[in-house]
């Protein structure tokens, strides 16, 4: 049965704090459907004709597949732009480039560096814009992340989510407020110099606040994942903080998710996920650094059978298209 709020058509998602709690929590279920209905081998008419334009500073993996195979899957089509493709802020303004795109297309994607960008392609624009990445936020990210943690537990309410490493990156940033909304207790392990805005952390503290759950900032990790259900981290370096790379790798050693940090959960065996949005490093074979192997977490974690961050990646697809769905379905396809 898919089913989400008419209150969604037409909107854009620039962060996580754009959505009710009600509203959030309709899209992953309206995902999970959705992944049903693909599951049961049904590739229907919902988005037919619709038109997004991709346009991506940054490179990716996930993001960039999820967003072009779920409108194909429903009926409609991408176009896939480069900052090299088009003139976005060097020969032409932000404000002219959504301008024209929102006459052309149904809906834009963006990954970037400014959330400045992706801020001005939606008041300009006229049509639905999502945050596919930039250097503040990774909205659909935590989409997904919650889908998983809901698919694993079967339910979002009171559950513990640590998460370990750049306390102040775009996905740490999403995932505060995302747990707070959803109502899963959310603790940041992370060393004092990568700590979240005090401003975001406020915005987050009154959500969880007003939901019942904690929000905490520590800096000694092992202190923190106690009682943890899901064990988080990202990178240590994200995309245009390459120059950081040596003193982020010094900083953050000793937020390693490895073996010892999972037995420090005392969840080992028990209700413990482990999630990463990917890419990771995490082996020898994709190692950045020459004298370690892996990085923000270990082998042995990363194929453990209680990680799940395949299906977490996955989940990217269905959620991707939760948004499509919800803000510009054809309703006479349904
Ligand atoms: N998790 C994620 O956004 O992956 P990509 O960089 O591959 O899109
Ligand atoms: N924090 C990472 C996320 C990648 C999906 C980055 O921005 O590179």
């Amino acid at each position: 049965m898919l089913n989400w709020p008419p209150e969604l058509y037409g909107r854009s998602l620039l962060r996580i704090a754009d959505l009710t709690d009600t509203e959030m929590l309709d899209l992953i279920d309206l995902a999970v459907a959705l992944k049903a209905r693909r599951r049961a081998g049904t590739r229907g008419d919902l988005l037919k004709r619709r038109q997004v334009a991709l346009i991506f500073e940054k490179s990716s993996t996930r993001t960039r597949n999820s967003a072009a195979v779920a409108i194909r899957d429903e009926g409609g089509s991408t176009e896939y732009l480069t900052k090299n493709d088009i003139h976005l802020g060097v020969k032409e303004s932000v404000k002219d480039t959504a301008r024209v795109l929102g006459r052309i297309f149904d809906g834009i994607l963006f990954r970037g560096f400014s959330q400045e960008t992706v801020a001005a392609l939606a008041r300009y624009s006229g049509v639905p814009v999502w945050n596919g990445l930039t250097d503040l936020f990774h909205p659909t990210q935590i989409l997904a992340d919650l889908m998983t943690i809901k698919e694993a537990f079967g339910r979002l309410k009171g559950i513990k989510l640590a998460y370990v490493g750049d306390g102040r990156n775009n996905v740490a940033n999403s995932l505060m407020i995302g747990c707070a909304k959803a109502g899963v207790h959310y603790v940041n392990c992370t060393p004092s110099e990568l700590s979240p805005d005090p401003v975001l952390v406020k915005e987050a503290s009154e959500v969880a606040a007003r939901n019942g759950v904690t929000l905490e900032i520590v800096n000694d990790p092992k202190r923190g994942v106690a009682g943890a259900n899901v064990l988080y981290t990202d990178v240590w370096v994200s995309m245009g903080e390459e120059a950081k790379q040596e003193a982020r790798l010094r900083l953050l050693r000793p937020y390693q998710v490895n073996m010892e940090l999972v037995e420090a959960t005392g969840n080992a065996g028990g209700e413990l996920i482990f999630l990463h949005c990917l890419p990771a490093l995490h082996d020898h074979d994709t190692a950045i650094t020459a004298e370690s192997g892996a990085l923000e977490v270990t082998d042995e974690v990363f194929e453990a059978p209680f990680s799940k961050v395949f299906d977490e990646a996955e989940n990217r697809m269905h959620t991707i298209k939760a948004l499509y769905v919800s803000a510009m379905a054809d309703l006479s396809a349904l």
